[in-house]
């Protein structure tokens, strides 16, 4: 049994996140998590909240508070809406936390030991109305590629150019919109990237096989553009401060280190975030230090996020001459579209996690989204292909075949699992099938396709249906009741099998039709496919409860609602 550690993106601080955001990282980093612990390994799932940078501060801003404080209360929110969904983490930290700050100011006292920090003046924009340099968002002007007028000093939305906030025409303060800007010369310290290039591309070649193609590729796109020398720290007043023992001007000027500098080393704050919660018993440096041998790294995250995690991250983890544990398999997703356009934070178009979950529990949502990831391309969030699926798959193929199979029997055999006669031919062809659907389940799995796992998944469901169907007890019972009887016991199996093999897509609904059956042991360990347990776990005479209606059908009513709330046509990109 491995050590698996798995990490998903970390999301900004600022604001709630919608369906895209959670299809591409933390959803589908739990469900993998998930699966790994039922199967028996050791797995560590580390996310955290991305609390520093300019949306952070203009965020407060917003609302008024001061960042520390507005931090703190969106991080909860955040946290309520992730524990909504059932996202399993060990550890959901704070990149604000003392430990992140700890750890990035290390990386940077060793980074410039080892020559790959220089301190370089530049010009930055500077605001004598707000007395202030202005970084990154505080920024705002017409981008000098598009024509743009509400582009960021860091990037252009419309576009998606990268800029510099001295690129912008016509810029003014983000903070207090005035135009009366001027150039100043500032010192930054620079991460020589240049100078690892050809470590990060060795890097690279030795692990781009077993990737994705979607991260491969984004990676070598990444590597043949050449990694520039690039400032790694900022004007903010907010954020990991520039240790004052090595760089005293910097840090008496009140200088703080870029988001995306302490960002990705927040992964390893988090983890010591969560051994300190109890040192006694959690070793944070075993996951993350000399771990090569000992621990498998998997990430997760969209593919704008794919250059900083295989190319730049990897270059400060090397610069650092240090055996940090590097990832070992990134899992990139590509964007799930609303109808087709895109879904906006900024803009508040789409469905936001907080929504979803006020309107349906977070089975419904997890399915879904995992059973159509954007994983070879794009995917389109419709209310249609929603609702849709929810009542195939979930309401008509499991739910009610659970709930069938339960209320009948309790009707014509009483609340415990019927005896009935031996496994005939039926139940025999019912076995292979399902050995040869687990065993395809389990290899989808394994190799972290989410599509085609939900699709052995459903198949796993809708072999129980044609075996019902087949059987048809309800026939059966007036001729044959010993036979009924086996069916029923055997339909009942495949409720219990589908409560432990369902777990990872929608954990709440597994545990209710567990929750069925009194057993005695603990039964939520994996069944695999050559386990005659498959079909004979729940023996008969075990006590067991119809639970209520698994899934709601969605009414034609219900699409009209969802539609007249969100909208849902095409929106303009
Ligand atoms: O793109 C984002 O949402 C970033 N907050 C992800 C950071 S991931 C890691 F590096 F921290
Ligand atoms: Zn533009």
């Amino acid at each position: 049994m491995a050590r698996h550690l798995i990490t998903s993106a970390l999301p900004y601080i600022n604001g709630i996140k919608h369906l895209g955001n959670m299809v591409g990282s933390m959803l589908p980093a739990d469900v993998y998590s998930r699966y790994l612990r039922q199967r028996g390994h050791e797995v560590l799932y580390i996310c955290a909240t991305d609390e520093h940078g300019t949306p952070a501060e203009l965020a407060a801003k917003e609302q008024g508070l001061p960042v520390a404080e507005f931090c703190a209360s969106a991080h909860d929110a955040q946290k309520a809406v992730y524990d909504g969904f059932a996202l399993a983490f060990d550890y959901f930290g704070r990149s604000s936390s003392p430990q992140n700050v700890e750890i990035t100011q290390h990386f940077a006292r060793k980074l410039n030991e080892n020559g790959f920090i220089e301190e370089r003046a530049i010009r930055q924009v500077y605001s004598p109305a707000d007395g202030r340099f202005l970084p990154d968002r505080y920024v705002e002007g017409t981008c000098p590629h598009c024509g743009y007028d509400k582009a960021r000093g860091d990037q252009c939305e419309n576009c998606t150019r990268v800029l510099d906030p001295t690129d912008l025409i016509e810029p003014r303060s983000a903070i207090s919109g005035s135009t009366d800007l001027e150039v100043r010369e500032t010192k930054h310290l620079f991460l020589l990237q240049s100078k690892l290039q050809h470590e990060v591309e060795e890097w690279v070649a030795r692990h781009e096989e077993e990737w994705p193609q979607l991260a491969a590729s984004i990676a070598r796109k990444w590597l043949n553009e050449g990694l520039h020398d690039r400032a790694i720290t900022r004007d903010l007043d907010w954020g990991v401060p520039v240790p004052a023992d090595t760089w005293p001007d910097l840090a008496a000027e009140g200088k703080v280190f870029y988001v995306w500098f302490d960002a990705p080393i927040e992964y390893i704050g988090a983890t010591k975030e969560w051994a300190d919660q109890d040192p006694e018993n959690r070793d944070w440096k075993s996951w993350w230090y000399d771990a090569d041998d000992t621990v498998r790294y998997t990430e997760f995250m969209a593919k704008d996020n794919v250059p900083f995690h295989t190319v730049m991250f990897p270059a400060t983890e090397l610069g650092v001459r240090e055996p940090w544990k590097k990832v070992d398999y990134v899992k990139a997703f590509n964007w799930l579209t609303y109808y087709g356009g895109k879904f906006s934070t900024s803009q508040k178009r789409g469905v936001f996690t907080d929504q979803a979950l006020d309107i349906l529990p977070a089975d419904y949502w997890r399915y879904f989204l995992i059973a159509n990831a954007p994983e070879s391309d794009d995917s389109s969030f419709t209310w249609e292909h929603f609702t849709a699926t929810v009542n195939k798959d979930l309401a008509d193929t499991l739910g009610n075949f659970v709930n069938r199979v339960l209320s009948f029997s309790k009707k014509r055999f009483g609340e415990a699992v019927p005896a009935g006669g031996e496994p005939g031919e039926a139940e025999t062809r019912l076995g292979a099938e399902i050995a040869t659907l687990l065993a395809e389940y389990e290899a989808q799995m394994e190799a972290l396709q989410f599509r085609k796992a939900a699709a052995a998944l459903r198949a796993l469901w809708s072999a129980g249906n044609s075996y019902l169907e087949e059987k048809a007890p309800w026939l059966e019972i007036k001729t044959d009741k010993d036979g009924a009887a086996l069916t029923l016991r055997t339909a009942m199996n495949l409720i219990h099998l589908y409560a432990v093999v369902s777990e990872p897509f929608i954990p709440g609904t597994a545990a209710a039709m567990r929750q069925a059956f009194s057993l005695e042991e603990d039964t939520a360990t994996w069944i695999t496919p050559d386990e005659a347990r498959a079909l004979t776990a729940v023996a008969a005479g075990t006590p067991f409860t119809v639970p209520p209606v698994l899934f709601a059908k969605l009414t034609d009513d219900d699409l009209d609602a969802y539609k007249e709330r969100f909208g849902g046509e095409p929106q303009p990109a």
